[in-house]
């Protein structure tokens, strides 16, 4: 039996070419910056994100970590949405490492508002914590903020002195869906990291991009880590080709997404908001069943995916093609509510 492996976008594996450049990459010793490939994927970075310099780092996860590491620290607040990454996914290192301290925001669809996040910043007083940073995921759940509702809270950041950080796993997604460039987007933010290993198609790595200042310090932090690599250009080759050739086809993915997402809800067992489909994750529930009893179900079909207490997700990918998507959607039209009681 084929099996659709919709688990995650972070499962697809480097192209033919993107093996060939990645094989034929110029190589030094990137903890003394003397690795070419890495310097000309933090070039790219940079420009591309609008900032000044861009730092190449093992993961998403670090990407986030360093900037809490510097902008928040011990002690001081970070005000985030309650699904956010940072919270649910990063195994505690914002406090475990960074020391810092969530404040969990339970906005709708997990698009944060500044109206909400206002009074949530603290005054300066000898008995509170401090608010040090506000940190918006774009996308997050596959969703797409609004322009105008990160420059309010880029507004609200800045009348208060406050840090921002964008996870930008997927903000190519966020691109290559809304139409608005990646440097548009990411202005609102002091720091933005973007994952080359998800949508992008990379086996490895993310970028962190910010002033020369923090990009200086971070690389400090990153050493300190544990995250200094040495002839890392094999890997930032990936990353170039990831940029030069993976960007446009996002929308081949999303695209993909929302065919599954209206197979869905033709079933008639399946819920969910298409509003929420916007660029390559779905998620979606069987009213009466788990999300774990729908994955058990889907993985015995052939398609893998994650489901939790609630929901189920299914993430289209660079190794999911057109053709997978109709074999996808065919075994999701045959399935009946019945099927989800075994
Ligand atoms: C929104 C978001 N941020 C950060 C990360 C962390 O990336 P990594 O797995 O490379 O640490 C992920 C990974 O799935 C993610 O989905």
């Amino acid at each position: 039996m084929k099996l659709y492996d919709l688990r995650s976008d972070t499962i697809t594996k480097p192209v033919p070419n993107m093996r060939k450049a990645m094989a034929a990459a110029e190589v030094g010793d990137d903890v003394y910056q003397e690795d070419p490939s890495v310097n000309r994927l933090e070039e790219m970075a940079a420009t591309l994100t609008g900032k000044e310099r861009a730092i190449f780092v093992s993961s998403g996860s670090m990407g986030n970590l360093i900037p809490l590491f510097i902008n928040a620290g011990r002690g001081a607040e970070v005000l985030t949405h309650a699904n956010s990454h940072i919270i649910q996914h990063e195994v505690g290192a914002m406090s475990a490492i960074a020391g810092a301290i969530p404040i969990a925001v339970n906005s709708p669809r997990g698009l944060l508002t500044a109206a909400e996040l206002e009074p949530l910043v603290k005054p300066r007083a000898y008995d509170l914590a401090r608010t040090a940073m506000i940190e918006v995921e774009n996308t997050i759940g596959g969703v797409c903020y609004p322009l105008s509702q990160l420059q309010e809270i880029g507004g609200l950041a800045k009348r208060y002195s406050l840090s921002v950080h964008m996870d930008g796993a997927r903000l190519w997604n966020a691109s290559v869906a809304t139409g608005i460039p990646v440097d548009t987007i990411a202005a609102m933010a002091d720091t933005v990291t973007f994952c080359l290993s998800k949508g992008l198609g990379a086996p490895v790595g993310s970028m962190l991009c910010g002033t020369e200042e923090f990009i200086a310090q971070a690389r400090a932090v990153r050493k300190m880590i544990g995250g200094g690599m040495r002839q890392a250009g094999i890997l930032a080759a990936a990353g170039i080709y990831a940029l030069e050739h993976h960007v446009v086809r996002l929308a081949e993915d999303h695209a993909n997404a929302r065919k599954i997402a209206l197979t869905l809800l033709e079933t008639g067992w399946a819920k969910l908001e298409l509003e929420n489909v916007q660029t390559n994750i779905i998620f979606f529930s069987v009213p009466g069943f788990t999300g774990q009893q729908v994955e058990h179900t889907l993985v015995k079909k052939g398609i893998l995916c994650f489901g939790d207490r609630e929901e189920v997700r299914l993430v289209t990918n660079l190794d999911l093609s057109v053709e997978d998507t109709e074999a996808v959607c065919a075994i999701l039209r045959e399935l009946n509510l019945s099927d989800f009681n075994t």
